[in-house]
């Protein structure tokens, strides 16, 4: 699985730094180094929701305080599959 997080501008400011080191952080945790990778994305254009986060096609709105949740659903529901 490939997550792609925008590091443009708008969503620097809302926190993407934050929500990669979470994210890095979270992967650890869950022993998923070789299952999912975390690549930088500049502005994806959709700067007036929260952090851009994508996964394949579907574009997810995170923040530093929400990515946990993200994980969560998002993630570990889908690499467990
Ligand atoms: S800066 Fe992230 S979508 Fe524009």
């Amino acid at each position: 699985m490939i997550i792609v997080i925008c590091i443009g501008s708008s969503c620097h400011l809302k926190g993407a730094q934050r929500v990669v080191e979470k994210l890095q952080m979270l992967v650890i945790e869950n022993q998923l180094e070789n299952k999912v990778i975390l690549n930088g994305s500049f502005c994806m254009g959709n700067c007036t929701k929260g952090v851009c986060v994508q996964i394949g096609e579907m574009i997810y709105s995170v923040s530093p305080e929400s990515v946990e949740t993200f994980f969560q659903n998002e993630v570990l529901h889908a690499v467990q599959r």
